[in-house]
Protein backbone atom coordinates (compact mmCIF):
# COMPACT_ATOMS: atom_id res chain seq x y z
CA UNK A 1 0.00 0.00 0.00
CA UNK A 2 0.98 3.60 -1.01
CA UNK A 3 0.52 5.85 1.79
CA UNK A 4 -1.24 8.12 -0.27
CA UNK A 5 0.93 10.82 -1.22
CA UNK A 6 2.07 12.57 -4.36
CA UNK A 7 5.98 12.50 -5.06
CA UNK A 8 7.80 15.17 -7.02
CA UNK A 9 9.95 13.78 -9.34
CA UNK A 10 12.76 15.33 -11.21
CA UNK A 11 13.69 13.32 -14.27
CA UNK A 12 17.17 13.42 -15.95
CA UNK A 13 17.07 10.43 -18.50
CA UNK A 14 20.25 11.76 -20.27
CA UNK A 15 22.14 10.08 -22.70
CA UNK A 16 22.10 6.66 -24.72
CA UNK A 17 19.87 4.05 -23.11
CA UNK A 18 19.52 5.77 -19.91
CA UNK A 19 15.84 7.04 -21.35
CA UNK A 20 14.64 3.95 -21.96
CA UNK A 21 15.72 2.26 -18.73
CA UNK A 22 14.28 5.21 -16.71
CA UNK A 23 10.93 5.19 -18.35
CA UNK A 24 10.70 1.43 -17.59
CA UNK A 25 11.81 2.76 -13.92
CA UNK A 26 8.60 5.14 -14.23
CA UNK A 27 5.97 2.80 -15.14
CA UNK A 28 7.07 0.05 -12.44
CA UNK A 29 6.57 2.65 -9.95
CA UNK A 30 3.27 3.41 -10.86
CA UNK A 31 2.57 0.05 -11.60
CA UNK A 32 3.02 -0.24 -7.76
CA UNK A 33 0.69 2.20 -7.24
CA UNK A 34 2.54 5.09 -6.02
CA UNK A 35 1.82 8.61 -7.36
CA UNK A 36 4.28 10.47 -8.94
CA UNK A 37 4.33 14.29 -10.62
CA UNK A 38 7.24 13.91 -13.04
CA UNK A 39 8.93 16.43 -14.14
CA UNK A 40 11.69 15.80 -17.48
CA UNK A 41 14.68 18.02 -17.59
CA UNK A 42 16.57 17.45 -21.12
CA UNK A 43 19.80 17.53 -19.63
CA UNK A 44 22.89 15.99 -21.56
CA UNK A 45 25.14 15.48 -24.73
CA UNK A 46 21.64 16.85 -27.03
CA UNK A 47 21.50 20.16 -24.95
CA UNK A 48 24.99 20.53 -24.61
CA UNK A 49 25.35 20.35 -28.55
CA UNK A 50 22.54 22.45 -28.81
CA UNK A 51 23.02 25.00 -26.24
CA UNK A 52 26.81 25.01 -25.18
CA UNK A 53 26.02 24.01 -21.62
CA UNK A 54 25.82 21.49 -19.39
CA UNK A 55 23.60 22.56 -16.28
CA UNK A 56 23.33 26.23 -14.75
CA UNK A 57 22.77 27.31 -11.41
CA UNK A 58 19.02 28.17 -11.47
CA UNK A 59 18.10 24.12 -12.46
CA UNK A 60 20.54 22.93 -9.67
CA UNK A 61 18.82 25.06 -7.67
CA UNK A 62 15.06 23.25 -8.46
CA UNK A 63 16.60 20.54 -8.57
CA UNK A 64 17.68 20.79 -4.98
CA UNK A 65 13.65 21.62 -3.79
CA UNK A 66 12.23 18.24 -5.68
CA UNK A 67 11.49 14.57 -2.94
CA UNK A 68 13.85 13.10 -5.28
CA UNK A 69 15.84 12.42 -8.39
CA UNK A 70 15.59 10.04 -11.27
CA UNK A 71 18.80 9.09 -13.59
CA UNK A 72 19.21 7.54 -16.16
CA UNK A 73 22.78 8.13 -17.53
CA UNK A 74 25.08 10.63 -18.94
CA UNK A 75 28.01 11.01 -21.08
CA UNK A 76 28.99 10.63 -24.77
CA UNK A 77 29.89 7.50 -26.87
CA UNK A 78 33.72 6.81 -26.40
CA UNK A 79 35.19 8.32 -29.37
CA UNK A 80 32.95 10.92 -29.81
CA UNK A 81 34.90 13.97 -30.38
CA UNK A 82 32.47 16.81 -30.18
CA UNK A 83 32.41 16.66 -26.54
CA UNK A 84 35.64 16.93 -24.31
CA UNK A 85 36.11 14.40 -22.18
CA UNK A 86 34.75 14.99 -19.33
CA UNK A 87 31.97 17.73 -19.86
CA UNK A 88 28.66 16.17 -19.00
CA UNK A 89 30.15 13.49 -16.16
CA UNK A 90 31.96 16.83 -14.37
CA UNK A 91 29.00 19.40 -15.21
CA UNK A 92 26.07 17.25 -14.93
CA UNK A 93 26.69 14.33 -12.38
CA UNK A 94 29.86 15.15 -10.27
CA UNK A 95 28.18 18.69 -10.06
CA UNK A 96 24.92 17.50 -8.35
CA UNK A 97 26.42 14.99 -5.84
CA UNK A 98 28.43 17.99 -4.81
CA UNK A 99 26.36 20.87 -5.27
CA UNK A 100 23.37 18.56 -3.11
CA UNK A 101 26.37 17.05 -0.63
CA UNK A 102 25.20 13.56 -1.67
CA UNK A 103 28.49 12.07 0.57
CA UNK A 104 27.30 8.82 -0.09
CA UNK A 105 27.12 6.77 -2.66
CA UNK A 106 24.61 3.28 -1.67
CA UNK A 107 25.51 0.48 -4.44
CA UNK A 108 23.62 -2.85 -3.09
CA UNK A 109 24.54 -5.99 -5.06
CA UNK A 110 22.61 -9.32 -4.86
CA UNK A 111 23.82 -12.59 -7.70
CA UNK A 112 21.13 -13.79 -9.86
CA UNK A 113 20.59 -17.24 -9.89
CA UNK A 114 23.69 -18.73 -12.26
CA UNK A 115 25.95 -15.97 -11.22
CA UNK A 116 29.33 -16.16 -9.52
CA UNK A 117 27.98 -14.71 -6.60
CA UNK A 118 24.88 -16.69 -7.07
CA UNK A 119 22.15 -15.74 -4.24
CA UNK A 120 24.94 -13.53 -2.00
CA UNK A 121 23.96 -10.10 -0.97
CA UNK A 122 26.33 -7.30 -0.06
CA UNK A 123 26.41 -3.48 -0.48
CA UNK A 124 29.50 -0.93 -1.85
CA UNK A 125 29.24 2.04 0.86
CA UNK A 126 31.29 4.59 -1.66
CA UNK A 127 32.72 7.95 -0.53
CA UNK A 128 31.09 10.50 -3.04
CA UNK A 129 32.24 13.84 -2.96
CA UNK A 130 35.84 13.60 -2.58
CA UNK A 131 39.00 11.60 -3.19
CA UNK A 132 40.21 11.81 -6.89
CA UNK A 133 36.67 12.87 -7.99
CA UNK A 134 37.25 16.68 -6.27
CA UNK A 135 39.16 17.55 -9.31
CA UNK A 136 42.40 18.63 -7.41
CA UNK A 137 45.29 19.20 -9.87
CA UNK A 138 45.85 20.95 -13.21
CA UNK A 139 48.34 21.31 -16.01
CA UNK A 140 51.04 23.25 -17.20
CA UNK A 141 52.77 23.52 -20.62
CA UNK A 142 50.23 21.80 -22.07
CA UNK A 143 50.78 19.53 -25.39
CA UNK A 144 55.01 20.89 -24.59
CA UNK A 145 57.49 18.37 -23.85
CA UNK A 146 58.10 19.52 -20.56
CA UNK A 147 53.94 19.43 -19.78
CA UNK A 148 52.46 18.26 -16.14
CA UNK A 149 49.51 16.86 -15.06
CA UNK A 150 48.72 16.77 -11.39
CA UNK A 151 45.17 14.74 -10.29
CA UNK A 152 45.23 15.21 -6.40
CA UNK A 153 42.84 13.23 -4.38
CA UNK A 154 41.11 14.59 -1.44
CA UNK A 155 40.42 13.12 1.82
CA UNK A 156 38.87 15.01 5.01
CA UNK A 157 38.24 13.77 8.00
CA UNK A 158 35.09 15.03 8.05
CA UNK A 159 33.99 13.74 4.58
CA UNK A 160 35.84 10.19 5.19
CA UNK A 161 33.63 9.72 8.92
CA UNK A 162 30.56 10.57 8.06
CA UNK A 163 30.74 8.22 5.13
CA UNK A 164 32.20 5.45 7.45
CA UNK A 165 29.49 6.07 9.66
CA UNK A 166 26.61 5.32 6.95
CA UNK A 167 28.84 1.61 5.93
CA UNK A 168 28.88 1.02 10.24
CA UNK A 169 25.06 1.85 10.43
CA UNK A 170 24.33 -0.70 7.38
CA UNK A 171 26.72 -3.21 8.25
CA UNK A 172 25.11 -3.27 12.10
CA UNK A 173 21.62 -3.92 10.58
CA UNK A 174 22.99 -7.29 8.57
CA UNK A 175 21.89 -10.60 9.91
CA UNK A 176 26.00 -11.10 10.14
CA UNK A 177 27.16 -7.62 10.79
CA UNK A 178 30.53 -7.07 9.11
CA UNK A 179 32.11 -4.33 7.25
CA UNK A 180 35.39 -4.35 4.92
CA UNK A 181 37.61 -1.48 4.37
CA UNK A 182 38.98 -1.45 1.26
CA UNK A 183 41.85 0.64 0.05
CA UNK A 184 45.92 0.78 -1.26
CA UNK A 185 47.04 1.45 2.34
CA UNK A 186 50.15 0.22 1.51
CA UNK A 187 51.16 2.94 -1.36
CA UNK A 188 48.53 5.79 -0.60
CA UNK A 189 49.50 5.61 2.37
CA UNK A 190 48.33 9.54 3.74
CA UNK A 191 45.08 8.99 2.86
CA UNK A 192 45.21 5.06 3.89
CA UNK A 193 46.30 5.72 7.38
CA UNK A 194 43.50 8.47 7.52
CA UNK A 195 40.35 5.92 6.19
CA UNK A 196 41.92 3.30 8.46
CA UNK A 197 42.31 5.24 11.60
CA UNK A 198 38.35 6.48 11.21
CA UNK A 199 37.09 3.09 10.83
CA UNK A 200 38.73 2.38 13.74
CA UNK A 201 37.01 5.35 15.52
CA UNK A 202 33.77 4.65 13.98
CA UNK A 203 33.97 0.81 15.04
CA UNK A 204 34.12 1.55 18.50
CA UNK A 205 30.27 2.78 18.00
CA UNK A 206 29.61 -0.25 16.35
CA UNK A 207 30.91 -3.04 18.89
CA UNK A 208 28.92 -5.82 17.14
CA UNK A 209 30.36 -5.42 13.68
CA UNK A 210 33.49 -7.77 12.36
CA UNK A 211 35.64 -5.15 10.57
CA UNK A 212 37.81 -6.59 8.42
CA UNK A 213 39.85 -4.98 5.79
CA UNK A 214 41.45 -5.94 1.77
CA UNK A 215 43.68 -4.08 -0.36
CA UNK A 216 42.00 -2.86 -3.40
CA UNK A 217 43.74 -4.87 -5.77
CA UNK A 218 43.52 -8.56 -3.68
CA UNK A 219 39.43 -7.52 -3.12
CA UNK A 220 39.17 -7.77 -6.69
CA UNK A 221 40.21 -11.44 -6.56
CA UNK A 222 37.92 -12.08 -3.36
CA UNK A 223 35.02 -10.40 -5.21
CA UNK A 224 35.30 -13.04 -8.32
CA UNK A 225 36.72 -15.95 -6.08
CA UNK A 226 35.05 -15.43 -3.12
CA UNK A 227 32.27 -12.95 -3.01
CA UNK A 228 29.90 -14.03 0.28
CA UNK A 229 32.94 -13.06 2.58
CA UNK A 230 31.51 -9.42 2.06
CA UNK A 231 28.54 -7.95 3.80
CA UNK A 232 29.37 -4.10 3.47
CA UNK A 233 32.92 -2.62 1.84
CA UNK A 234 33.38 0.46 2.49
CA UNK A 235 35.87 2.56 -0.09
CA UNK A 236 36.93 5.84 -1.42
CA UNK A 237 34.99 7.27 -4.36
CA UNK A 238 37.45 5.79 -7.30
CA UNK A 239 37.68 2.66 -5.59
CA UNK A 240 34.19 2.24 -5.00
CA UNK A 241 33.59 3.43 -9.16
CA UNK A 242 35.42 0.46 -10.34
CA UNK A 243 34.87 -2.02 -7.59
CA UNK A 244 30.82 -1.59 -8.52
CA UNK A 245 31.40 -2.56 -11.79
CA UNK A 246 33.18 -5.66 -10.95
CA UNK A 247 30.85 -5.73 -8.59
CA UNK A 248 28.12 -5.83 -10.79
CA UNK A 249 29.26 -8.36 -13.66
CA UNK A 250 29.53 -11.04 -10.79
CA UNK A 251 26.34 -10.57 -9.42
CA UNK A 252 24.53 -11.02 -13.07
CA UNK A 253 25.83 -7.96 -15.09
CA UNK A 254 25.80 -4.27 -14.60
CA UNK A 255 22.23 -4.17 -16.11
CA UNK A 256 21.05 -4.92 -12.43
CA UNK A 257 23.32 -2.57 -10.48
CA UNK A 258 21.82 0.12 -8.58
CA UNK A 259 22.85 2.83 -6.75
CA UNK A 260 21.51 5.92 -4.42
CA UNK A 261 23.37 8.97 -3.92
CA UNK A 262 22.10 9.65 -0.84
CA UNK A 263 22.05 12.87 1.24
CA UNK A 264 21.17 10.96 4.82
CA UNK A 265 20.21 14.56 6.30
CA UNK A 266 17.64 14.73 3.55
CA UNK A 267 18.28 18.48 3.22
CA UNK A 268 17.81 18.14 -0.18
CA UNK A 269 17.31 16.07 -2.71
CA UNK A 270 18.54 12.73 -3.19
CA UNK A 271 19.70 10.92 -6.68
CA UNK A 272 19.31 7.61 -7.80
CA UNK A 273 20.61 5.94 -10.75
CA UNK A 274 22.26 2.75 -12.24
CA UNK A 275 25.33 2.64 -11.45
CA UNK A 276 26.00 1.62 -15.16
CA UNK A 277 26.71 4.74 -18.06
CA UNK A 278 24.93 5.80 -21.36
CA UNK A 279 25.64 2.38 -23.09
CA UNK A 280 25.94 3.98 -26.45
CA UNK A 281 26.74 0.63 -28.14
CA UNK A 282 23.11 -1.23 -27.81
CA UNK A 283 20.80 2.46 -27.66
CA UNK A 284 17.50 1.72 -29.57
CA UNK A 285 18.08 -1.57 -29.65
CA UNK A 286 15.87 -2.84 -27.21
CA UNK A 287 18.54 -4.82 -25.39
CA UNK A 288 19.44 -2.66 -22.54
CA UNK A 289 18.30 -4.30 -19.22
CA UNK A 290 15.64 -1.79 -17.46
CA UNK A 291 16.67 -3.79 -13.73
CA UNK A 292 19.10 -1.75 -12.70
CA UNK A 293 16.94 1.49 -13.36
CA UNK A 294 13.89 -0.23 -11.62
CA UNK A 295 16.03 -1.43 -8.54
CA UNK A 296 17.27 2.03 -8.65
CA UNK A 297 14.26 3.40 -8.14
CA UNK A 298 13.01 1.00 -5.66
CA UNK A 299 15.87 2.94 -3.68
CA UNK A 300 13.81 6.11 -4.41
CA UNK A 301 11.22 4.73 -2.90
CA UNK A 302 12.36 3.65 0.71
CA UNK A 303 14.28 6.56 0.37
CA UNK A 304 11.20 8.64 0.50
CA UNK A 305 9.39 5.99 2.79
CA UNK A 306 7.38 4.30 0.61
CA UNK A 307 8.69 0.58 2.01
CA UNK A 308 5.97 -1.54 1.09
CA UNK A 309 5.71 -0.37 -2.60
CA UNK A 310 9.96 -0.76 -2.65
CA UNK A 311 9.36 -4.24 -1.01
CA UNK A 312 6.93 -5.07 -3.48
CA UNK A 313 8.78 -4.14 -6.46
CA UNK A 314 12.09 -5.89 -4.96
CA UNK A 315 10.48 -8.86 -4.65
CA UNK A 316 9.50 -8.92 -8.29
CA UNK A 317 12.49 -8.20 -9.91
CA UNK A 318 14.30 -11.03 -6.99
CA UNK A 319 11.72 -13.58 -8.28
CA UNK A 320 12.73 -12.52 -12.21
CA UNK A 321 14.61 -15.24 -14.41
CA UNK A 322 17.15 -13.67 -14.69
CA UNK A 323 16.63 -13.79 -18.44
CA UNK A 324 18.21 -10.77 -19.63
CA UNK A 325 18.18 -11.53 -23.19
CA UNK A 326 13.96 -10.66 -23.14
CA UNK A 327 15.00 -7.13 -23.68
CA UNK A 328 13.76 -3.47 -22.21
CA UNK A 329 9.72 -4.00 -23.18
CA UNK A 330 9.18 -7.78 -21.67
CA UNK A 331 11.60 -7.31 -18.70
CA UNK A 332 9.56 -4.99 -17.96
CA UNK A 333 6.48 -6.16 -18.67
CA UNK A 334 7.52 -9.42 -16.88
CA UNK A 335 8.70 -6.91 -13.37
CA UNK A 336 4.58 -5.07 -13.98
CA UNK A 337 3.11 -8.71 -14.16
CA UNK A 338 4.53 -9.93 -10.80
CA UNK A 339 3.57 -6.83 -8.81
P1 LIG B 1 28.58 1.66 -19.88
O1 LIG B 1 28.16 1.26 -18.51
O2 LIG B 1 27.71 2.63 -20.58
O3 LIG B 1 28.71 0.36 -20.79
C1 LIG B 1 29.62 -0.70 -20.48
C2 LIG B 1 29.10 -2.00 -21.08
O4 LIG B 1 27.96 -2.46 -20.34
C3 LIG B 1 28.64 -1.86 -22.53
O5 LIG B 1 28.98 -3.02 -23.25
C4 LIG B 1 27.13 -1.75 -22.42
O6 LIG B 1 26.41 -2.20 -23.54
C5 LIG B 1 26.84 -2.61 -21.19
N1 LIG B 1 25.64 -2.14 -20.48
C6 LIG B 1 25.55 -1.02 -19.72
N2 LIG B 1 24.31 -0.90 -19.24
C7 LIG B 1 23.60 -1.95 -19.68
C8 LIG B 1 22.25 -2.37 -19.51
N3 LIG B 1 21.35 -1.70 -18.77
N4 LIG B 1 21.85 -3.51 -20.13
C9 LIG B 1 22.71 -4.22 -20.87
N5 LIG B 1 24.02 -3.86 -21.06
C10 LIG B 1 24.45 -2.75 -20.47
O7 LIG B 1 30.08 2.21 -19.75
P2 LIG B 1 31.00 2.99 -20.84
O8 LIG B 1 30.79 2.39 -22.18
O9 LIG B 1 32.33 3.01 -20.25
O10 LIG B 1 30.45 4.47 -20.83
C11 LIG B 1 29.57 5.04 -21.81
C12 LIG B 1 29.26 6.46 -21.43
O11 LIG B 1 28.47 6.49 -20.24
C13 LIG B 1 30.51 7.30 -21.13
O12 LIG B 1 30.29 8.60 -21.66
C14 LIG B 1 30.57 7.33 -19.62
O13 LIG B 1 31.21 8.48 -19.12
C15 LIG B 1 29.11 7.32 -19.24
N6 LIG B 1 28.81 6.76 -17.92
C16 LIG B 1 27.80 7.35 -17.23
C17 LIG B 1 27.40 6.83 -16.02
C18 LIG B 1 26.29 7.50 -15.28
O14 LIG B 1 25.61 8.35 -15.82
N7 LIG B 1 26.06 7.16 -14.04
C19 LIG B 1 28.00 5.66 -15.54
C20 LIG B 1 29.03 5.07 -16.27
C21 LIG B 1 29.41 5.62 -17.49
C1 LIG C 1 29.30 5.96 -11.95
C2 LIG C 1 29.90 6.59 -13.18
C3 LIG C 1 30.37 8.01 -12.87
C4 LIG C 1 31.45 7.90 -11.81
C5 LIG C 1 30.88 8.83 -14.06
C6 LIG C 1 29.91 8.86 -15.18
C7 LIG C 1 31.22 10.24 -13.62
O1 LIG C 1 30.91 5.81 -13.71
O2 LIG C 1 28.34 6.52 -11.40
O3 LIG C 1 29.74 4.88 -11.55
O4 LIG C 1 32.63 7.69 -12.14
O5 LIG C 1 31.13 8.04 -10.65
MN1 LIG D 1 31.12 3.87 -12.71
Amino acid sequence: MSNGRTYRVAVLGGDGIGPEVVNAALEVVRGAGVELRTTHYELGAARYLRDGFVMDDATLEELRAFDAILLGAVGPAIGDTRIPNGVLERGLLLRLRFGLDLYVNYRPFRGVAGSIADGHEFAIVRENTEGPYAGEGGVLRRATPHEVATQGSVNTRFGVERCVRYAFERASKLARPRLTLVHKTNVLTFAGDLWSRVVADVGEEFGDVEVDYNHVDAACIYLVESPERYGVIVTDNLFGDILSDLAGAVTGGIGFAASANLNPAKTGASLFEPVHGAAHDIVGSGRANPLAAISSATLMLEHLGEGDAASKIARAVRDFSGDVTLGTTSITQEILGRL
